[in-house]
């Protein structure tokens, strides 16, 4: 056998061609998991002969299909009555009076049951060292934190900010917060200073939570020094809370900054702690992402829809069942882990791992490893590491065993049919059909993906998700033909979807709902659709750069660069990389008497790393004496982007002359 060659992500076209190759066209799952899965028990019991129709029927008759799911997988303080509230639409409403808070579904109701010891929790250290929790252990810490919280003031409503390497604290933390009715905004432990500090400040967080570094790769993340350093200017951070984690020197600020486990140890941390009846539609939390300009964008989901959404997806395209061990290799920091890590599992009752460090610690089967060692059965992650693990060959794969496996999700960002080919073939022994997901943050779960029962396309993400009407359509908002490249668009609405952004309802509605017609809500996403209906993405068509799978906006590359006194303008774009899939390029112009030089190319990039996270480096400076620009003013991206390529730089009408 060949060793695994990587490409770019593919296009449609692409994969047509691969029949050449002899693969086969469609990767029929096996009749044994199709026969048992949770989506073909309630097609069943629904009266449909496979899951297809059975998706049909929730496509057309939406609201009754969630409020099914509302009732089944969740429970309520108060039942609902009015399932969708769209008279103020696109501020959609769902299950507006029922009563009802996500940790009560998460944690209170488990330890009822004979979930109680059951194991939340499997964590595993980068060292290698293990941890775990009960469900009984997770509940009792997260209530003995949300005590803490409430002695230091915080209320329904405040907003905390967390920043916490992947530890078991992070899900205490927000599961913390959660429960008292305050809203949890975490960043990505990977980012750095600036972009902590402009999410703090947004946020208005009077309280952070952090560590005193994190492991990743051997090496120390200095969390508590970047805090300070984002704090120094912001006034309205009150107090900081400090878990420690690595044990390293750390300057505690007397009167702001408290150790974690001296508050655990205080009388006032009870491990009782009722939990907070909130309306379903209480704000949850907030999760900043990357869109078209500087200012990061705060989605706000809440108690009810979001954990009706996340449970429905998880149930269904996982097919979650009591014996399974589920692992999300995401980050918690991101919403692939506040939906398929923090929340989703718990609400199951389901067992999951999670791992703290990096996938080839200290070498490249660290991840196999750890499948053999807790019997994982399914396995969720992003094309990036697929790729990344492929180019160590396959016999780091296959000393482990790896037979417990059964299902294998893919998410992030396209995933090209070569990786998909060799996640299928050596991960999943041929035996595990794939899930390759497609969502966003602002969607909060799962929106196009396949379910156990579909035959995969290697590449295409298949179809919708239960109750999910999706459809590809070109500019003038008319559906796009089989195989031709449009918008992707959701035409109606799911409980999971995000209700605003942040102190900025008019910048939902632009970014949102008045791209395409009709209210519809425009992803960001071109896609096509094939002639059996299944969808292929293509990518974002706005300025934002999928690097790894971390979701990343050119503007905040650009004012990173700026803010170096060397630099006078800057533009950022992504371009394809064999593992990254992009990696971010930028053109630098310099400001009058500032020589370029190898030196100060390494400077700018150090420096964005500083300032934005290490995620954000660019792979590379050049120094231009001019952009493209329309005659506004605005940079072209899309015509620097081309002339890297190579291609035609299309229509140059609007260019600066
Ligand atoms: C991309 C991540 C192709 C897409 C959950 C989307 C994907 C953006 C897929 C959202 C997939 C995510 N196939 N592209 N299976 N999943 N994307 O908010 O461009 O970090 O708009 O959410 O990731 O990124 P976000």
């Amino acid at each position: 056998m060949t060793e695994s060659r990587t490409e770019a992500p593919a296009t449609a076209g692409q994969i047509a061609a691969s029949g050449d190759t002899g693969e086969p066209a469609f990767y029929y799952p096996p009749q044994e998991l199709v026969d048992q899965s949770n989506i073909m028990a309630y097609a069943r019991e629904r009266g449909f002969a496979d899951a297809e129709a059975l998706r049909q029927w929730t496509v057309e008759n939406s609201t009754e299909f969630w409020a099914d799911m509302a009732r089944r997988l969740v429970d309520w303080y108060e039942p609902f009555n009015t399932v969708l509230d769209d008279s103020e639409a696109p501020f959609y409403k769902w299950f507006t009076d029922g009563k009802i808070n996500i940790v009560h579904n998460a944690l209170d109701r488990q330890v009822k049951t004979w979930r109680k010891n059951k194991l939340a929790l499997i964590w595993e250290s980068e060292q290698g060292e293990a941890k775990t929790f009960t469900y009984w252990q997770l509940y009792k810490r997260v209530n003995k934190f949300a005590n803490v919280l409430k002695s230091m003031g915080v209320q329904k409503g405040d907003r905390v900010t967390i920043y916490l390497p992947r530890i078991p604290e992070i899900m205490i933390a927000m599961l913390a917060c959660a429960k008292i009715g305050a809203m949890h905004s975490v960043v990505y432990g990977g980012f750095s200073v600036e972009a902590l500090q402009t999410r703090i400040v947004d946020a208005q967080s009077k309280v952070v939570i952090t560590a005193d570094g994190g492991y990743m790769n051997g090496k120390i993340v200095e969390l508590k020094k970047i805090t300070d350093d984002a704090i120094k200017h912001t006034p309205v951070v009150e107090i900081v809370i400090v878990v420690q984690r690595t044990g390293q020197e750390i300057e505690m600020q007397p009167g702001r900054d408290l150790w974690y486990h001296d508050l655990m140890a205080l009388p006032i941390a009870s491990p009782k702690c009722e939990t907070e009846q909130v309306d379903a539609e209480q704000p949850l939390f907030m999760l900043y992402t990357s869109g078209t300009t500087g200012t990061p964008k705060g989605l706000v989901h809440t108690h009810g829809g979001y954990q009706v959404g996340v449970a429905t997806t998880l149930h269904f395209t996982f097919d979650i069942k009591e014996e399974d061990v589920w692992w999300c290799a995401a980050d918690p920091g991101w919403i692939t882990g506040h939906s398929y890590i923090v929340y989703g599992p718990l609400i199951l009752g389901a067992t999951q791992v999670m791992y703290e460090g990096a996938p080839t610690f200290p070498y490249p089967n660290r991840w196999w490893t750890i499948v053999e060692r807790y019997g994982v059965t399914i396995l969720y992650t992003a094309p990036t590491a697929i790729r990344g693990l492929m180019r160590f060959g396959e016999a780091w794969a296959n000393r482990h065993d790896l037979s417990t496996l059964r299902l294998l999700g893919s998410v992030g960002e396209p995933i090209n049919p070569e990786a998909w080919r060799w996640y299928h073939r050596v991960i999943g022994q041929g035996n595990c059909p794939i899930m390759d997901t497609w969502w966003q943050t602002e969607t909060g779960g799962f929106m196009i993906t396949p379910n156990p029962t579909t035959p995969l396309k290697p590449g295409s993400a298949s179809r919708p998700f239960l109750g999910i009407d999706a459809d590809v359509v070109n500019e003038l908002g008319e559906p796009a033909g089989d195989d031709e490249d449009g918008l992707l668009i959701i035409k109606q609405p799911w409980p999971s979807m995000l209700r605003t952004i942040y102190n900025n309802p008019e910048r939902y509605l632009e970014q949102y709902w008045d791209k395409a017609p009709q209210g519809l809500y425009t992803a960001g996403d071109s896609a096509r659709q094939d002639d059996d209906g299944y969808f292929w993405v293509i990518g974002r068509i706005d300025d934002v750069i999928k690097v790894s799978g971390y979701r990343l906006g050119t503007a905040e590359v650009e004012s990173a660069l700026v803010s170096h006194p060397a630099v006078a303008e800057a533009a950022a774009i992504g371009l394809p990389h064999e593992v990254k899939g992009n990696a971010i390029h930028t053109f630098v112009i310099l400001k009058n008497g500032i020589e370029p030089s190898q030196d100060l190319e390494d400077e700018l990039r150090a420096h964005v790393g500083t300032m934005m996270g290490p995620i954000a480096k660019p792979e590379a400076v050049n120094f231009v004496p001019s952009l493209p620009k329309t005659r506004s003013g605005k940079i072209m991206r899309r015509v620097l982007k081309s002339r890297a390529l190579g291609l035609p730089e299309g229509d140059l009408s609007t260019l600066e002359s």
